[in-house]
């Protein structure tokens, strides 16, 4: 039986298969566990279950001599230093396939809402702001016929162009080394790992690009935008709105100028929250570790 360390209380049955196997430490704390209790608690775990809040580090992985497993909740594996993990044997699992319905229909979710600036016209129901029937009021963006950019050809980018291409948009989805053509694009939306070569791919220089109309689409990593230049875009008015499920910081402050922006729609990393998505993942994440545990090779192993 070994020690298994889960940072947050997870949806779905399947922890009860790990707990008939394995002693279960779970942190009911409010929020992620702060990193000195994230060290502590690690100290003699030989698996740890942990969520994209988690940062596991080198610090962290010296504090954990006993880890012979780390399964991340989640498909993207930024919070995880996967080189130091390597350097010391310890697999690293993760997520796929089963939060990609759930974050494309999201993407489309926001990309709808921010086209048709839902956030804008609820506001004016609740606010007194709506009088009359407007003939010139809350003008949105028509999808048939517009140009989406899809940055990122993996599963989620690809599910996106296939609801898009449903909505008769015309869609180029840019890999890898491919070109970025911003200007042309009425919507942008990002479905790229976050890496160091990603972090800031969309920057001042690149919203500058974009035409005044357009909308800029996050439901990847918050990290792949430059916060401030997007706020100050926003301000300015030189795009015309972004609609993001990430943000870097995450979570965004409540006093912060973005979200004081008209065009900003923010919702609070909320890509894979569905039922199904989330107890998929309760799935997977214990498959990966008990395998880790039994020194076999993870179902789904980071690359
Ligand atoms: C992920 O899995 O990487 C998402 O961002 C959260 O579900």
């Amino acid at each position: 039986m070994a020690r298994v360390l889960i940072t947050r209380r997870l949806p779905g049955a399947a922890l009860d298969r790990l707990g008939a196997r394995h002693h279960l430490l779970i942190w009911h704390g409010e929020g992620p566990p702060p990193p000195e209790q994230l060290r502590a608690r690690a100290a003699e775990a030989q698996g740890l279950l942990c969520t994209l809040d988690d940062r596991v580090d080198r610090a962290l992985l010296d504090a954990a001599p006993e880890l012979r497993v780390i399964s991340n909740y989640a498909v993207g594996t930024d919070n995880v230093d996967l080189e130091a993990c390597a350097e010391r044997g310890i697999p690293v699992g993760r997520t796929p396939d089963v939060l990609t319905d759930a974050t494309a229909d999201l993407t489309m979710a926001l990309l709808l809402s921010a086209a048709r600036r839902l956030p804008e016209a609820r506001q004016a129901v609740l606010y007194g702001g709506w009088r009359s029937w407007e003939p010139a009021g809350w003008l949105g963006m028509e999808l048939r016929d517009a140009k989406l950019l899809v940055v990122g050809g993996g599963r989620i980018g690809t599910a996106v162009a296939e609801r898009a291409h449903a909505f008769g948009m015309h869609v180029r989805v840019a890999g890898r080394g491919d070109p970025l053509p911003f200007e042309r694009a009425d919507v942008v939306s990002l479905h790229c790992p976050l890496t160091e070569e990603t972090r800031g791919l969309v920057d001042s220089a690149v919203l500058a690009r974009m035409q005044p109309h357009a909308l800029l689409v996050n439901t990847a990593r918050g990290g792949l935008v430059d916060t401030e230049a997007l706020t100050d875009a926003l301000e300015r008015g030189s795009i015309g709105g972004a609609a993001l499920d990430v943000t870097d910081p995450e979570p965004l402050p409540a006093d912060h100028p973005l979200l004081r922006q008209p065009g900003a729609l923010v919702v609070p990393h909320i890509g894979s929250a569905t039922r199904t998505a989330r107890a998929r993942m309760t799935e997977i994440a214990v498959d990966n570790l008990m395998a880790g545990l039994a020194r076999a090779p993870l179902p789904h192993a980071a690359a």
